[in-house]
């Protein structure tokens, strides 16, 4: 499919994972994409593994809990391809396992900065640009920790909780206007992210594939397919959604 023939995508943390995999798709249909990721040799890495496959991609050092950063990253953006079509604000990082009260006001910080306040700084820039575009689609990366609690993880889970309060949000102000915004809400993903949850331990990856009534983890392109498809015409009817690609983890 060529569903993005001649548009502008724009990932923010497309140097691995989800993301990575998200632009590698946007790619293949056509996008010029931009990945905005804090780390520059994963960011060309995406960059190079794109070109390669013959698609036209472009890094920019981003960094999104800096809101100079992500306006740069955008004005980048219009600069080198002419507009902005489609945004997956998709950079998280996640925090240690502690109980809620021995989290420290040093991760609540990273987490929110990173993954809630990231979001809205990029939404900030994106919407303005979409408006002077004549539209545009905006997904937002939340997780099933934005939909149920998740024990041991309070900075995190409140992040992505508020990532859906903010995609509604803006879905709403923004609905007659040409620009849609939804949320993708992932079960466990196997990226270098889950790696780090998991620290290794075959026991712990076991435990979370049996939590997926699929009986296995999900992959990176498997959430690239839904958030291409949110920001695709096919989608012209959805908006403030949260979409969960999680293997039925939530349907229990
Ligand atoms: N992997 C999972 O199981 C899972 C589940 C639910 C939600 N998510 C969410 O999906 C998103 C992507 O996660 P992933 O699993 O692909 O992780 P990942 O660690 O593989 O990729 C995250 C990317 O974001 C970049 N990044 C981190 N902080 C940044 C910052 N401040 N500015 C710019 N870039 C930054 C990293 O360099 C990396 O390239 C995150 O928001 C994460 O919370 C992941």
């Amino acid at each position: 499919m060529n569903r993005f023939e001649g548009k502008v995508a724009l990932v923010t943390g497309g140097g691995s994972g989800i993301g990575r995999a998200t632009a590698l798709k946007f790619a293949a249909e056509g996008a010029s994409v931009v990945i905005g990721n804090r780390k520059e040799k994963a960011g060309q890495e995406t960059v190079d593994l794109i070109q390669q496959a013959g698609g036209k991609a472009s890094f920019y050092r981003t960094d999104v809990s800096n809101l100079k950063d992500v306006q740069n990253l955008v004005q980048y953006t219009v600069d080198t391809y002419g507009g902005l079509d489609a945004a997956f604000n998709n950079a998280g990082v996640e925090d240690p396992q502690a109980m809620t009260p021995e989290q420290t006001e040093a991760t609540f910080d990273l987490v929110i900065n990173v993954n809630l306040k990231g979001v809205w700084y990029s939404m900030k820039c994106e919407i303005e640009q979409m408006l002077a575009n004549g539209g545009g689609a905006i997904v937002n990366t939340s997780s099933i920790a934005g939909v149920i609690g998740y024990p041991g993880h309070a900075p995190y889970t409140a992040s992505k909780h508020a990532v859906l309060g903010l995609t509604k949000t803006a879905a709403l102000e923004y609905a007659q206007q040409g620009i849609r915004v939804n949320a993708v809400c992932p079960g466990a993903i196997e990226t270098p992210l889950l790696d780090g949850l998991a620290e290794g331990d075959s026991a712990t990856i076991d435990y979370m594939k049996s939590l997926h009534p699929i009986g296995r983890l999900g992959k990176p392109h498997e959430i690239a397919n839904a958030v291409v498809w949110l920001c695709s015409d096919e989608a012209s009817f959805v908006l403030g959604h949260g979409i969960n690609v999680d293997g039925g983890f939530t349907a229990i």
